[in-house]
């Protein structure tokens, strides 16, 4: 328990703090990578496909470890903690949304909500649902989902955790612009009303644009643009 106190955050400090990460795997694909994240802050990271963008979430949200440089979650190196207190993080404190879904596919919609709800003794608010707009397909297995409403449920199944931080790979990137604006703002007000943070990945720059920071990745190194 003590150990767990100890993760309290300091209001000052920054929620996520990225210092002088560099990653390659064959080849170099970023060096002196540095960002913070602040409660109630959202981030958009851009850049070309196959410059390192999903690398780089995997890197800020435990799964991977970078060749150099440190991430720091409410002032705690991640990569010197235990693994206990790392699946503690991973399991309460960050939510991810992935590029591709991995929802149950044996589960219908419903189902995989109540997974989350088991792991996490959160109850599915009924208003994420509707505002979310998938309060009418949540009887459907997945495959008979679209591609935009798994996303969605994707979105959902990740808030039931109340995450202090959302990773979100290309949350909208099935979506027409005006679900990806809807879907954005349950993220945004959630990420508000909940002193939590946000950093997603994103091709369209009009979604990027709404978040408060905008980061490119471009030429190895992470250029801040707004
Ligand atoms: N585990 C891995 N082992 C080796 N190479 C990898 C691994 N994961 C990713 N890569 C390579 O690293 C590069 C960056 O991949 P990444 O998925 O981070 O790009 P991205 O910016 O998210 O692209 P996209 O916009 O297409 O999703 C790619 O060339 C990819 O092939
Ligand atoms: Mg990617």
């Amino acid at each position: 328990m003590t150990e767990v106190n100890t993760m309290e955050a300091d209001s000052n400090l920054p929620l996520l703090d990225v210092r002088a990460v560099s990653h390659d795997f064959d080849y170099p694909l970023f060096k002196d990578i540095n960002l913070a994240l602040n409660k109630g802050e959202s981030i958009a990271i851009i850049g070309a496909s196959g410059s390192g963008k999903s690398t780089l979430l995997n890197i800020f949200s435990t799964l991977l470890i970078p060749n150099k440089g440190e991430v720091y979650y409410n002032n705690k190196n991640i990569f010197n903690l235990s693994k206990n207190n790392l699946l503690k993080i991973r399991r309460n404190d960050f939510g991810i949304i992935f590029q591709a879904h991995y929802l149950f596919r044996g589960f219908n919609a419903d189902e995989n909500l109540k997974i989350s709800e088991l792991l996490s003794e959160n109850d599915v608010d009924s208003n994420l649902l509707s505002s979310l707009n998938i309060s009418h397909v949540m009887k459907q297995g997945i495959g008979e989902l679209s591609g935009g409403q798994q996303q969605r449920l994707s979105c959902a199944r990740v808030l039931v955790k109340k995450p202090k931080i959302i990773f979100a790979d290309e949350p909208t990137g099935n979506l027409d612009f005006q679900t990806a604006n809807e879907v954005m703002d349950v993220l945004f007000d959630y990420v508000q009303n909940n002193d939590a943070g946000l950093i997603m990945v994103t091709h369209e720059t009009k979604i990027a644009d709404k978040c408060d920071k905008v980061y490119k990745l471009n030429d190895y190194r992470l250029e801040q643009i707004k």
